[in-house]
């Protein structure tokens, strides 16, 4: 039997009208700023998504392209100016940046009320301290958080493996699951024999970004699974899980169009946030 689609564009959709209803009430328009250094092709196309989408929702967005041979230090004084700017409510700084610049250094340096990506560590500590919604979360397991709970997915007491550590998914998919009482397990490039691990999650997030790596008989039947992995493979888009892995799952989320529309649809929502708790 084939898996159940859990689609990310109704539940995006549904994010936009509340935040529609929310941005009408306010007696002020959220700005979001977006950094982009180099013309990284897909960091180009997602930038250009972000901006598209805060205007037509009505925040007011800016990009700032930069060239690739960018220092540091411009960089760091550009966001100095930017968290000096009360018209400024949400910083991002597109990923990945040149190998010149010490991402750290970036990250750290965005003003954490401004952070609406999550990635300062403060808000990192606060997501792993105090639980998601009390500093600003990661975007994309938000998003996954936010899909689980549309689609009416139980976590609480169930075995979750994350497969993937990267700041950006695995390492704040596994603090969300935890505190929505998950057991959860991390996986990763050194884990020994993946698929015995991965055959006992009940609920499956794969975010490696390796097309088809995730194969059918990796995953439990009746599994849920996440595929966080997006893959361009000349003009296709494709994810960590190969297709037979549907005739397996209980429930999956497809690419394209699965957690891809969270992504922005939680920046937004962070984007707002922030702007009411700094705005007062
Ligand atoms: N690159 C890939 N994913 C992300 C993300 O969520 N935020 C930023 N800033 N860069 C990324």
């Amino acid at each position: 039997m084939a898996a159940r689609l859990l689609r990310g564009g109704p539940v995006a959709e549904a994010v936009y009208a509340e935040l529609r209803e929310e941005l009408a009430r306010l007696p002020f328009v959220p700005s979001l700023h977006v950094v982009r250094v180099g013309e990284d092709p897909a960091s180009v196309a997602y930038v250009r998504l972000k901006a598209k989408k805060a205007r037509e929702l009505g925040i007011r967005s800016q990009v700032h392209a930069l060239p690739e041979d960018t220092q540091e230090d411009a960089l760091l004084a550009l966001l100095d100016r930017l968290n000096a700017d009360p018209e400024v409510d949400g910083i991002l700084v597109q990923l990945p940046l040149p190998g010149g610049i010490r991402t750290e250094r970036v990250l750290e340096r965005v003003d954490p009320a401004k952070d609406v990506d999550g990635f300062h560590p403060l808000n990192v500590g606060r997501l792993w301290t105090q639980g998601p919604g009390v500093g600003l979360d990661p975007c994309t397991p938000a998003g996954v958080m936010r899909l689980l709970a549309h689609y009416g997915i139980p976590v609480a007491g169930r075995r979750a493996v994350v497969v993937g550590r990267s700041n950006i998914v695995g390492k704040p998919m596994a603090a969300m699951l935890l505190y929505a009482d998950a057991t959860v397990s991390v996986a990763h490039s050194r884990t020994r024999d993946l698929a015995g691990l991965t055959r006992e999650a009940e609920l499956l997030v794969s975010a490696v970004g390796r097309p088809g790596y995730l194969r059918p008989e990796m995953v439990r039947p009746g599994a849920v699974v996440v595929d966080v992995g997006i893959s361009r493979v000349g003009d296709r888009l494709l994810g960590d899980a190969d297709p037979a892995v549907a005739e397996v799952a209980g429930a999956l989320t497809p690419v394209p169009g699965g957690v891809g529309p969270m992504t922005v649809a939680m920046l937004m929502a962070n984007t707002v946030r922030a702007a009411r708790r700094r705005r007062g």
